[in-house]
């Protein structure tokens, strides 16, 4: 069932169904299935955009002529010097989770994943001569930003690293949580910068580079992940005990009370107002808009506001997330917009 029910109501619903006390905070849920995916476009434009994916598979005239290359169990693109180059042309590899927990109701969890991503390039003169490797990684979420630890081979004096130190920071401010059809969350974009230099990516990356160019030098992450709970409400807690009975007139004490019934159990919740970025603003300015979203079949999906690319939404019954083209129409306008939330 779904219910807009807030905590604070399922507390009175409780109270007044057993003289319950507030319910416990939600537990974090197991993983059950979860994958990272890193996509990074591939540009290096020596007077333009540029990222770590671009310099690393650059031909002429850089020529560093790495390739960039899964190691199993991750799977993607393997992206060599002749692979397409663009601010646009982007690359995902997908590093699938051995385990972790994850807590939807603060976005709090740390999840182990598999696999890796290596760049290696040929000793000089016939490249440049590099051989990084981003294994294992953990990512540690806690709300709306995070870390991410890996190991491997990188630019430390030993040649290796490990997950003493993070690598990288991770800002979610701009992610937002689309919940699929079968429970699982997909959480992005979470976006990368250094948090230690010099450990897999050499010493040119101070700590925070990353997001200070565009299009970002290291990509941006996405996580699917689906748990054991989650969706839940918390259970209602145990009736309190009942008051002891009143003094007898005659002098004896009375019985004790019997104890109070069972709190009733939470309803399920779901989260009904969601945040997406679309993929361009559809008006010009930064003012907040009163807005409905339609489908392209005109049914309605959802309402709330846009400011800019940021459309804050609550859902329509029944509709559980929100991506692909839609209709976006301001309160007392005539005609909509059709925009694209990317998924
Ligand atoms: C034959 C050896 C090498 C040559 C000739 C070379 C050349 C260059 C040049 C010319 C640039 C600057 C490009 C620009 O103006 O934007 C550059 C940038 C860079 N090099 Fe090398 N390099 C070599 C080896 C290495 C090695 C071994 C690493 C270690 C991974 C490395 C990592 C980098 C990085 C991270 C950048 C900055 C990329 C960015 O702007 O995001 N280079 N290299």
């Amino acid at each position: 069932m779904t219910s807009t029910t807030t905590p604070r109501l399922l507390a009175i619903a409780a109270l007044a169904a057993g003289a319950a006390a507030l319910p416990a905070a939600a537990q974090a849920g197991t993983v059950t299935s979860a994958h990272l995916d890193w996509t990074q476009a591939n540009v290096y434009d020596l007077a333009g955009s540029k990222t770590w994916l671009g310099y690393a598979t650059s031909k002429a005239p850089l020529n560093a002529l790495g390739t960039a290359t899964p190691i199993a169990p991750a799977t993607g693109d393997t992206v060599t010097p002749d692979s397409p180059k663009g601010a646009s042309v982007f690359y995902t590899t997908s590093f699938p989770s051995t385990s972790g927990s994850y807590d939807a109701t603060d976005g709090t969890g740390t999840i182990e994943l598999d696999g890796g991503l290596s760049f290696v390039a040929p000793p000089p003169p016939d490249g440049h001569g590099f051989d990084i490797s981003i294994e294992q990684p953990q990512l540690v979420l806690d709300g709306l930003s995070g870390e991410l630890y890996a190991s491997g081979k990188g630019s430390t004096d030993s040649g290796t690293y490990d997950r003493s130190a993070p690598l990288f920071d991770l800002d979610l401010s701009d992610a937002s949580v689309t919940i699929k059809a079968d429970g699982s969350r997909v959480i992005g974009p979470i976006v990368p910068s250094i948090a230690t230099a010099k450990t897999a990516f050499p010493n040119n990356y101070a700590v925070g580079a990353g997001p200070d160019r565009s299009p970002n030098t290291f990509g941006s992450f996405s996580l699917t992940v689906k748990t054991n709970g989650g969706d839940q409400g918390p259970k209602g807690d145990a009736g309190a005990t009942g008051a002891t009975g009143a003094t007898g007139a005659t002098g004896a004490a009375g019985a004790p009370g019997a104890a109070g019934a069972n709190g009733k159990d939470g309803a399920s919740t779901t989260i009904r107002t969601v945040q997406a970025v679309l993929a361009k603003a559809p008006y010009k300015g930064s003012a907040s808009r009163k807005v409905t979203v339609y489908s392209t079949k005109n049914k309605k999906l959802a309402s709330g506001t846009l400011k800019g690319r940021v459309l804050k939404v609550t859902l329509a019954s029944k509709v559980t997330s929100l991506s692909g083209k839609v209709k976006v129409k301001v309160t007392g306008a005539k005609s909509s917009k059709t925009v694209s939330i990317p998924s």
